[in-house]
């Protein structure tokens, strides 16, 4: 199960590495997060870059691509961290360029340049010039070379700078500069500790509750059995004029770094950090060997007590994804990840063990909480973590796919980790009295919906022959909507496919397989009314596919338009349909309500004719109906031998006049082992067929059209942005899409031949 460990509620990057989130505002009606980039390597080695989600609601993240390359001589060697400040309708961006000289150098008093540098964007993609504001001669000259990490706020016409940095002295402070624009900043004092790490990274400074806090992420901290456990550590000072309080840190689980905040809104204070640590910690990610590694926390809304400490709690919005609660015990029962357990009223004085597939937190008498596995796999290294709370009063977990956040005594304490369970049904238990304890499921909204038919093909043990000399078949679950989900999904997207099966074992089958693969099944319904398609294959010598069908009728013909629903379609940005569900029964009119609600949301709708005349009593019905379809979609696949059939023209520059209709912005002919075009109003992309051993070609059309799409949402490609797309990006992602059906041609069947991310990306 290879996107087993995908997390649904959390920022990933789409592939490689992610460390510190930066940027983090509020700009022109959405939610932006930015992060610590370095797409080609999970294991973070080359240069950092800034990749880019974007949210209207901080519960669905979609990627934007890359904004920050390290592109100039100031920046040469990082995109290091930094921050956003919203001014009027631009936001100016801050962050460190880091450039690292060749030589003999220690990189700490030598070898290093910290620019400071400013970048203001009107539309958070289009980047404006680079200026850098501070360099290492600017700084004060107690400082080594290590000075980054701008954190920038204006208030009142005053813009002020705060730097992590660290002394020659190898003492951690933090850097305060203002000025009265973002281009001019003057130095205006320091602020540290005495014997507290070497090195301050990520400062971030901000009110809460009458209160002035200084938040930095310190190395160096000397570890405690308590506190400071990780490699590095995060957390806050009271600011008091120029003295810094007591620190406090900020979580005490074993994933959590650099985080930074930013005003939503409605005035919340809102955090996030990085559910990782730097490498050294001890402990592994197994998605590492998937080709992605780390994610960002949830968003947590901060809160100050009457004693001024800080409270973290996730933001109320995954209230609104709560759905089937179920009331949690001694008894274990199985639960399928994500979900939301909030459990009040502990008496905890007898003991307090709960398990979350493997993961033990334990209250001990002696008034601390820990964190333990009981599975060394599941625990990928992590051993033991505590924090003291005294009395454990309540618990708010929020479990996602690969990860747990334990929010203690109403957000007083916090302990996040990364955790890797086998499956994502996990079991839970609790052994303790607890005035009550519930779990809730989280429904994550999907990002490519597709709908039509899901069948079983029935894969010849032989090809190069005729159906009647066949003598067994395989069964293989298919159907071109369903194989498109999986390949999306197993390239790491969320996907959701909208079907109908008999209940009939074939059908369980194929829900199996979906979910297997990463699919959402909730919108596939079931019913005894016919049975699941079937489709038998015969595969010529050069592996081509023929199809016998068993449809007479079957279940998805049979799905009515009143079977489709608004909430099917929450999120999504692709819908993805084909014609074989266009025949004239109910299952017609249920695509066009679904194109309806998808365009509402403003998806990306993608039409793959995927023409089966055997199905069809009347050519000329099909041709008119696909027709009828095309002007409907933004994206049309069709393979070189329907172009004449559906346009009337042999060549793609013909054809093209009549494909560009109606909403059609961007077309794909794929021309089997010779290989893909793509063409749009900036031009035609073209790249040739992989040389590759072919065992069998069923599904492979699908895969390119769910890997193209999956490349688009990779690439944060928008629905305005299909026309715009430059002839050697469409390449980029035709590449991508012939890179991935080229492996699933070398294997048998559709779904099971489809590669995961790591297959098709070389670090
Ligand atoms: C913290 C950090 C920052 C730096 C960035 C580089 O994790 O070391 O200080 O800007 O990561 O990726």
């Amino acid at each position: 199960m290879i996107g087993k460990w995908r997390q649904k509620l959390h920022i990933e990057p789409p592939r490689g590495w992610l460390n510190d989130p930066n940027g983090l505002c509020f700009f022109k009606g959405k939610y932006h997060v930015w992060f610590q980039y370095t797409e080609g390597s999970a294991q973070g080695d080359g240069l950092r870059c800034w990749g880019h989600y974007e949210s209207s609601d901080m519960l669905l993240w979609k990627f934007a691509g890359t904004s920050l390359y390290p592109d100039t001589a100031s920046d040469a060697t990082g995109v290091f961290s930094g921050s956003a400040v919203v001014n009027g309708d631009k936001l100016e961006l801050f962050y460190t360029g880091n450039v690292e000289h060749e030589g003999d150098h220690d990189y700490i008093t030598s070898g290093r340049e910290a620019n400071q540098i400013h970048v203001t964007t009107t539309d958070a993609r289009q980047m404006g010039a680079k200026n850098v504001i501070l360099r290492n001669s600017d700084y004060p000259d107690y400082c080594s070379c290590h000075v980054r990490d701008p954190k920038v706020t204006c208030e009142n016409g005053v813009w002020r700078m705060v730097l992590g940095a660290r002394t020659l002295g190898n003492e951690g402070c933090v850097l305060i500069y203002e000025g009265t624009s973002p281009d001019e900043f003057k130095f205006i004092k320091k602020l540290s500790v005495s014997d507290f790490g070497y090195m301050w990274e990520c400062p971030d400074m901000f009110e809460l509750g009458g209160n002035t806090y200084l938040s930095v992420s310190p190395q160096g901290v000397v570890y405690g059995e308590f506190e400071f456990q990780n490699l590095f550590s995060s957390g806050y000072f009271r600011v008091d004029g120029d003295k810094l309080s007591h620190f406090e840190e900020f979580d005490h689980g074993f994933d959590f770094y650099a985080p930074q905040t930013f005003k939503a809104p409605d005035g919340r204070r809102i955090l996030i950090g990085w559910m990782g640590i730097g490498n050294g910690s001890g402990y592994t990610n197994p998605t590492i060997d998937l080709g992605w590694q780390h994610c960002l926390t949830i968003p947590r809304e901060l809160t100050a007590d009457a004693d001024g400490v800080i409270l973290q709690n996730p933001i109320r919005e995954i209230e609104s994804l709560r759905f089937a609660p179920a009331v949690i015990g001694k008894e274990q029962t199985w639960h399928k990840l994500p979900f939301d357990i909030t459990i009040s009223g502990i008496e905890a004085d007898q003991g307090f063990e709960m398990e979350i597939g493997k993961a033990k937190i334990s209250w001990r008498s002696e008034g601390y909480v820990e964190l333990t596995f009981t599975d060394e796999k599941v625990s990928a290294g992590r051993k033991v973590r505590k924090v003291r709370t005294g009395a454990l009063k309540d618990l708010r977990i929020v479990a996602d796919r690969s990860s747990l956040e334990i929010f203690i005594n109403g957000g007083r304490h916090v302990m996040s980790t990364r955790f890797y369970p086998e499956f994502a049904e996990v079991p839970v238990s609790i052994t303790c009295n607890v005035f009550a304890a519930n779990l809730f499921r989280l429904d994550v909204k999907n990002t490519l919906v597709a709908i039509g038919e899901a069948l079983i093909d029935f894969i010849p043990d032989r090809k190069g022959c005729e159906f009647d000399e066949v003598s067994s078949f395989a069964p293989v679950p298919g159907g071109a909507p369903a194989n498109v989900c999986a390949a999306f999904s197993k390239l790491g997207g969320n996907s959701r496919m909208i079907t109908q099966l008999g209940k009939d074992p074939f059908g369980d089958m194929i829900i199996r397989t979906l979910e297997d693969s990463g699919v959402d099944t909730s919108a596939v319904s079931r019913t005894d009314e016919a049975n699941t398609a079937l489709a038998f294959v015969s595969l010529n010598s050069s592996g081509k596919s023929t199809y016998s069908f068993y449809r007479n009728p079957s279940a998805d013909m049979l799905l009515e338009p009143s079977q489709i629903s608004p909430d099917m379609f929450d999120g999504c940005s692709f819908l993805h349909f084909c014609s074989v569900s266009l025949g004239d029964f109910p299952m017609r009119d249920a695509h066009r309500t679904a194109i309806v609600l998808a365009r509402k949301n403003g998806a990306i709708i993608s039409f793959d004719p995927n023409l089966r005349f055997m199905l069809w009593d009347d050519p000329d019905a099909l041709g008119q109906v696909v027709r009828e379809f095309i002007p409907e979609a933004d994206i049309l696949k069709i393979a070189d031998e329907e172009l004449e059939f559906i346009t009337g023209e042999d060549t793609l520059e013909d054809a093209l006049p009549i494909l560009m209709r109606g909403n059609v912005k961007l077309v794909i002919l794929t021309c089997g082992a010779d290989g893909a075009f793509a063409a749009n109003m900036a031009g035609t992309a073209f790249v040739p067929g992989k040389k590759v051993d072919v065992k069998d070609t069923t599904g492979a059309g699908d895969c390119f059209i769910g890997s193209f799409l999956r490349c688009l949402e990779m690439n944060g490609v928008r629905r305005t942005d299909l026309d715009k797309i430059p002839p050697e990006k469409l390449k980029e992602y035709l590449e991508f899409a012939n890179n991935c059906s080229a492996v699933s041609v070398t294997r048998k069947g559709a779904i099971p031949s489809y590669p995961a991310l790591e297959e098709v990306i070389k670090d």
